[in-house]
Formats: structure tokens, sequence, C-alpha cells
């Protein structure tokens, strides 16, 4: 089998390049380890920044998103015990998030991808990248006790963090930054309404909470744990009453409970990979770059990615030019590093680190203090919120 790009990954980056490639006419087939009611399965982050949502839009794929997404035009930090809201939309002239499931997102992509007839394989076992450095690259895999060989012009590995794209590359090649943060999250969905129609994200001696939601009628709440914390130990009325521990008393009194699920213990990390381009091989999204969600920059990085590339290979097959296609990595890093900056910022300031000490805890009050109080400093929160230009 033949392909011009093999895209390893039916996760957001992988769909969302495909469907860009297939409307601009480049053959395309996804590969994934695992089926599609596996991937429908997982419950991930929930907010667009525009570009994503101009993407979606360009992927052909938008239409429930633009129906069922809910546009927020601002959200509150709390801590002191009340609400400080950060106007987004005045803040930035007018930008805003849309507030719509990742699960969401992948279901149109994928629906949209099957109805165009572009391939995907599911279940497809020790999918493995070669001979990437030269003009011929190829993949194999194994599905049904079959290995087959995929021959392709590029390979974009769309595989996320725990993938086969970035392990393929040579050791030398490639540099690692990490930073692991001492605390996890644990998050729930329940059908309840949400106790703000805004996402409130609170600072609390007892630790950060988030309060987010996926519809008017459903809502994802998270609260910051300890990573030896095991979710067992979680009955809903625990989850509830921490939850409602940690935020404004007129928002605990508010708060409306019900059985959760999709109940799960998340840690938190920093990653990038450099460079992601090694000959004619691209690391894309999760497999590239992991953030903590607190900036809720993970998906939207991916999206970025996304963009640089299909905008590159698009340049290639329209006028057979390799300036996109060299400029990938460095493009997409520089974007990348700075929603890290973002995620790493607001994770620290959110959160209570189990060795801070008093020094620490006054600085962290006083830069909270200090942005909900000068303009300069929220507009500078609002604009990395809503997402820098690409
Ligand atoms: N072979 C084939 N497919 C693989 C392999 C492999 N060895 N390893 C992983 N995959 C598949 C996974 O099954 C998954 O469907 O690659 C896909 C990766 O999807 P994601 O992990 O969702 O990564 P990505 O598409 O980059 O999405 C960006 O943004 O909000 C964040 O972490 C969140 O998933 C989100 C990410
Ligand atoms: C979510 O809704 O899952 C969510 C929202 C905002 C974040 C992280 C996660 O910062």
């Amino acid at each position: 089998m033949r392909t011009k790009v093999a895209i390893i990954g039916s996760g957001p980056s992988g769909l969302l390049l495909g469907q860009l490639l297939t409307e601009a006419a480049i053959d395309n087939v996804v590969l994934d380890r695992v089926g599609k009611d596996y991937i429908l399965g997982r419950v991930r982050a929930g907010v667009l920044e525009e570009g994503t949502v101009g993407l979606m839009d360009q992927a052909k794929s938008g239409a429930h998103m633009h129906a069922a997404g809910l546009p927020h035009h601002g959200f509150s930090l709390a801590f002191d015990g009340r609400d400080h809201r950060i106007d987004l939309y005045s803040l930035t002239g007018g930008k805003r998030v849309v507030v719509y499931g990742q699960t969401e997102l992948t279901r149109d992509l994928m629906e949209h991808r099957e109805a165009s007839g572009a391939l995907t394989v599911y279940d497809a076992a020790n999918v493995t990248p070669h001979d990437f450095d030269g003009a011929s690259p190829y993949l194999t895999y194994d599905k049904n006790g079959i290995t087959h060989r995929l021959d392709c012009d590029f390979i974009a590995g769309c595989d996320g963090f725990h993938g086969a794209s970035r392990k393929a590359v040579p050791q030398g090649a490639i540099r690692t930054f990490e930073k692991v943060y001492p605390f996890g999250w644990l998050g729930i969905l329940a059908d309840v309404a949400p106790v703000s129609h805004e996402l409130i994200y609170a600072n609390h001696p007892r630790g950060f909470a988030l309060c987010s939601m996926r519809s008017e009628t459903r809502s994802r709440y998270y609260i910051q744990c300890s990573l030896d914390e095991k979710v067992e130990d979680w009955s809903d009325a625990r989850f509830w009453d921490e939850l409602r521990w940690r935020l404004p008393e007129n928002h605990a009194e508010a708060m409306v409970t019900a059985p959760s699920f999709a109940k799960s213990i998340a840690p938190l990390r920093s990653f990038v990979a450099e460079p992601i381009r090694f000959g004619r091989l691209f690391l894309v999204g999760d497999a590239a770059h992991i953030v903590p969600p607190t900036g809720a920059k993970g998906l939207n990085l991916a999206a970025s990615d996304v963009f640089y590339l299909s905008n590159a290979l698009i340049e290639f097959y329209g006028h057979r030019s390799e300036a996109g296609i060299d400029a990938y990595s460095q493009k997409a890093l520089a974007r990348v590093w700075k929603a890290v900056r973002f995620s790493w910022w607001m994770t620290t300031i959110m959160h209570r680190f189990p060795n801070t000490d008093d020094f620490g805890q006054r600085l962290q009050e006083a830069e909270l203090d200090y942005l909900v109080q000068s303009p300069a400093a929220s507009t500078s929160l609002a604009e990395n919120y809503v997402g820098l230009p690409y």
C-alpha cells in the first residue's frame, strides 16, 4: 500500500491533520494502536482557542462544535474566599474561548473522515517508522496476525506521549526537557448543571480546584491531590466535600451534586522534545510535548502544530517548496515554549506545593493579588489564555 502522508495516531492531532490534508486533496492514511470505541471513551480537556475553532472549520468538521460548544468570555480566579473575574473578551479586544469536550471534537473529526472515504486502520499493532532519513520512508504494522507495509512520502507522528514515533528517533538526535510536578488532579464528570456559567480556577489552602463543564447539564470538576492518592479512596461524598471546601462560600452553597463517573487521577508534567522534525518524520501534539492542564493548552498546542505542518505539506505538494517543512520544527516549538511557560506559571500560582515555606506562600499571594489588580498583568494572563497568534 502507498500513500502521501502516513499518520500514526487517531487522536485530535492525527485526525485534524488528516482532514486538513484530505480537504487539500493530499492522500493520507491514519493508523491507531487501539479501536474507535476506546479512543472515544477517553475523557480529556475541553477549552478551545479561536485558532483551534478556525482549524476545525477549515477541516469542515466544525458544525457540531458551533451548535453545542459554549462560548466563554471570561473565567474566575478564586482566592481569599472570593471570585476575581478575568474578562477575557474586553482584555483581549474581543477574543473568547469555546468550551467543547475533546471527546466530542474527536468524534466530529472521525465522522467527517469516514464520510470523506479516507482510510483509517484501527487496532494496528507494532507500528514502526522506517527510513525517514531518506526520500522513501515507510511504516510497518501488524494487523490480524499479518505484517503490512505502508510506503509514503512523509510520516506524521501524532501518537501521543507514549507513542512509537518519538522512540524511533536515534537518542543522539533528540533532546528532551521535563518537569514533573509534586501533585496530580483528581477529576470527575457528573450530570449536574455547572456551579457557575464560567470556569472557576480556585487557589485554596487545602489545594487547587477547578470547576469546568461539558454542557449546561454536565459538569467537569477537578481537585489537586497528592501523587500517592488512590481513586478507590475517593467516594463521591468525599470528593464533593473536598471540592466545596476549596470554593468560595457562594459556590459551595450553590453546588448541586450527583453520582459521578469517569473518576480518575492524572499526574502533572511539562515535557518538550527538540527538534520535532527528523528528515521525513514529524512529531505532532502530545508526541512532541506535554503541558500540565492548568492553562488548558494541550489540545490547542496540538492544533497549532497541525496548523504549521498542514501548511508546510500543502506548500510542498502545491509548489514543490520545502521551505515550510524546513521551518516546521522551529516555528512550532517557538509557540510551544510560550505555552509551556504559561502552563507552568499558571500551575505555579494556582497550586499548593508540598514544600513551600512562608516566604514562598506570601509571594504566591502577592502574585495573585497583583494579577487581578493590575490591568497589565490581567491582560497578559488573558492574552495567553485565549491563545497567542500562530
Ligand atoms: N501506534 C499507533 N497509535 C498509537 C501508538 C502506537 N504505538 N501509541 C499511541 N497511539 C495512538 C493512541 O491510541 C491515541 O489514539 O495515538 C493517539 C494519540 O492521541 P492523543 O494522546 O490524544 O494525542 P494528540 O492527538 O497529540 O492529542 C493532543 O492534547 O489535551 C491534550 O493530552 C491531551 O490528548 C490530548 C492532546
Ligand atoms: C476541562 O474542562 O477538562 C478543563 C478545563 C480547563 C482546564 C483544564 C481542563 O484548564
